[in-house]
Parts: structure tokens; C-alpha cells; sequence
């Protein structure tokens, strides 16, 4: 277990060679509405006594955690997503200013709409419309202007074929360029066949960190659900990764790899929503990241901001001075 408050790494702003950090995924607008008991039959309609419309998709919530603790979106980061051309993407840009650069392409933009239920269960609809494409001038770009130490993280994975697609070469030719590759897939809308297995199988020799949650980690390495997280962690290892970031909800992260094995506990939250709370994650480990705090240091800033984040109702991202002050919390209380 480790606890990294007081050891100077957070207080060191970025300096003019900080790592640039790009994101590349997906961003959509979500519809939560709730609660809904029981099931609707077909046919009947459902009155809900609250719904919250806010921006949705992996790259969306990472672009405005990471603009929340200061990331600024086109000098530190390029935060890589684009939109439909209607009136949900204009929202999107709008609602995004300042945390990404949505490029528009003809298509209706993604919508997901969320069912919350009493059980703290939710039913997700989604419509992928935009996704289908990716901005690939901008991501050759943002690629070819990388310098070593640069941070990429690819999300939202399956939900993007294109990303599906190219991927393993965005990865290696990140790689090349000396970026720390991150990836976050998700879970996949086929389930964890052997193939999907492979695909994913095939792309942790390019990664610096894998970055799953509990059950993605054992989806990959083809456990059962009741495996130990620790025997999927290795086997991730294994596969080529050279370090894996496991999201373990409650109970916090887990680094192993090159760096050794260090467990990180998570604050203990009043969850309002956990919709996101991998990808405020993300963005803390990429904050931390790039403040020059090493993989095992990032494991706070990460553990703090998403829980911030799902605390909050209605959603509402933290900013670094929170996210600090939280760890001493975090601290104090052990
Ligand atoms: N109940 C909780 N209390 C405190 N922190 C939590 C809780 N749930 C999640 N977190 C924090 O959020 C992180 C990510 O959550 P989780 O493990 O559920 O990932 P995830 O399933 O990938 O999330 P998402 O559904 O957003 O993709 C956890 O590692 C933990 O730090
Ligand atoms: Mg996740």
C-alpha cells in the first residue's frame, strides 16, 4: 500500500519540458434517467423523477477531468474526438470548449441513454452514429509532433472500429517515438471471445500500461469471474504489457510491471453516479503523469479525482487543488 501526499511530486507544476498528453477516443452525449422499477413491458411508458443530459464517451470525460485539474486542452494536451454534424455535436463542442477539439463529420452524433435502477444497476441504449469514423489527420498530427516522454492514451476502443483497426499501428508508431502508450478498451459489445481475446492479446507488447477494470483484466485473460485479480494481472504481464493500471472500483487500483506491485486504496465516497469514473481515472494517472510523478505516484491523483467525480451530483470534475487536498484526507485517516 502506498501513500504519496507529502512527497513533493505534487506540488511540481508542469515546466516548460512537460510530457504533452493526447487522448484519442470517443466523445458522445449521455441521457442518464432514472430510477426505473421494474423493467418497462413494451408498448407501456415510464415516468422518471430525475435525468441528467451531460457529455459522455471514454474521450469526453477524460477531455473535461483533465481540463478540470488544469490540462490545458491544444498546449498540454490534444484531446482527439470528433461529432456529428447536427445539433447534439454543436452541444458537444460547446459543452467541451476549452477540454477538447471536436472535429465535425457528417454523420448524426452518438447518443447513449442510460436507465439508473433502485438497485444501483444501470441499462445502457446506445447509438454510434459519429463513431464509425475517426479524425485521422489529426491524429497523424498530433503523432507526428510527439516528442519522448509524451503520454498517449487510446480509449473507448471497441466502441470505435476505425481504433479497432489501426490501433497496433498508432501504438508501435508511438512507441518509436518514445511516448508512454496507454490503453483503455472497455468492454466489448461481443463479449470476450477467443478473437476478441487475441485482438486485444496482440496490442499489450505496445503498451507502457494496460489500463482495465477487474473485470476487463479477466475478460482478456480468459478467467473466471471469480479469478484472483492478481493471477490476471500476471497474466496480462505476460502477454507483453509492460505494466498494468487495474481499476478494482471500491477497493482501488493495483499497479504491477516494471515497476514492481503497489495497491492503492480509494477514499471511501458517497457515490452519487459512478458513469465515468474509469475515465476520471485515466485523466488523474495522466495528470500525475505529467507533473513528473512516477506510475506508483499517479496512482493518487487517479484514486481521488474519480472519486471526486462520482461523488459529485450533478457530475462535476475536480481540479487539481482538490484533487491534492483529498489525498491528505486519504492520508490522514489511515
Ligand atoms: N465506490 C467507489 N468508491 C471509491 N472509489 C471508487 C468507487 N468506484 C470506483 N471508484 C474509483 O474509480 C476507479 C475506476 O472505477 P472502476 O474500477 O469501476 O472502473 P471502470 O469499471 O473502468 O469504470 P467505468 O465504468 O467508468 O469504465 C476505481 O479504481 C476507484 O479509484
Ligand atoms: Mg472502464
Amino acid at each position: 500500500m502506498s501513500h504519496t501526499a507529502g512527497t513533493g511530486a505534487w506540488g511540481s507544476g508542469r515546466g516548460p519540458g512537460a510530457p504533452r498528453i493526447v487522448v484519442i477516443g470517443n466523445a458522445n452525449v449521455d441521457v442518464l434517467m432514472g430510477d426505473v422499477a421494474p423493467w418497462p413491458v413494451p408498448g407501456s411508458e415510464v415516468v422518471i423523477d430525475r435525468y441528467e443530459w451531460r457529455v459522455g464517451g471514454a474521450a469526453g470525460n477524460t477531455g473535461l477531468a483533465l481540463a478540470a485539474m488544469g490540462v490545458r486542452e491544444g498546449v498540454d494536451s490534444d484531446v482527439i474526438a470528433h461529432v456529428g454534424e447536427d445539433f447534439l455535436g454543436g452541444w458537444l463542442e460547446d459543452a467541451m470548449s476549452g477540454a477538447a477539439r471536436l472535429t465535425r463529420v457528417p454523420h448524426p452524433t452518438a447518443l447513449t441513454v442510460g436507465l439508473t435502477h433502485p438497485d444501483g444497476q444501470r441499462t445502457f441504449v446506445s447509438y454510434l452514429g459519429h463513431l464509425v469514423t475517426l479524425p485521422e489527420d489529426r491524429i497523424t498530427a498530433a503523432l507526428d509532433a510527439a516528442r519522448p516522454g509524451d503520454l498517449l492514451l487510446l480509449c473507448g476502443y471497441f466502441l470505435l472500429p476505425e481504433l479497432r483497426a489501426k490501433a497496433p499501428s498508432l501504438l508501435r508508431s508511438a512507441r518509436q517515438r518514445g511516448m508512454l502508450t496507454m490503453i483503455d478498451t472497455g468492454w466489448p459489445d461481443e463479449g470476450w471471445t477467443p478473437a476478441v481475446r487475441a485482438e486485444v492479446a496482440a496490442l499489450l507488447p505496445h503498451v507502457s500500461a494496460f489500463l482495465p477494470n477487474r473485470e476487463e483484466a479477466v475478460g482478456v485473460t480468459g478467467g473466471h469471474e471469480d479469478a484472483v485479480v492478481e493471477a490476471a494481472a500476471a497474466a496480462l504481464l505476460e502477454l507483453g504489457a509492460e505494466r498494468v493500471v487495474m481499476k478494482c472500483g471500491a477497493a482501488g487500483a493495483l499497479l504491477v510491471g516494471v515497476d514492481g506491485r503497489v495497491v492503492h486504496p480509494a477514499p471511501s465516497v458517497c457515490v452519487q453516479d459512478t458513469v465515468g469514473a474509469g475515465d476520471t481515472f485515466n485523466a488523474g494517472l495522466l495528470a500525475g503523469l505529467a507533473r513528473g510523478m512516477s506510475w506508483a505516484e499517479a496512482l493518487a491523483p487517479a484514486v481521488n479525482a474519480s472519486a471526486l467525480a462520482i461523488g459529485s451530483q450533478p457530475r462535476r470534475y475536480p481540479s487539481w487543488a482538490e484533487v491534492v487536498e483529498a489525498a491528505g484526507e486519504t492520508v490522514a485517516a489511515v
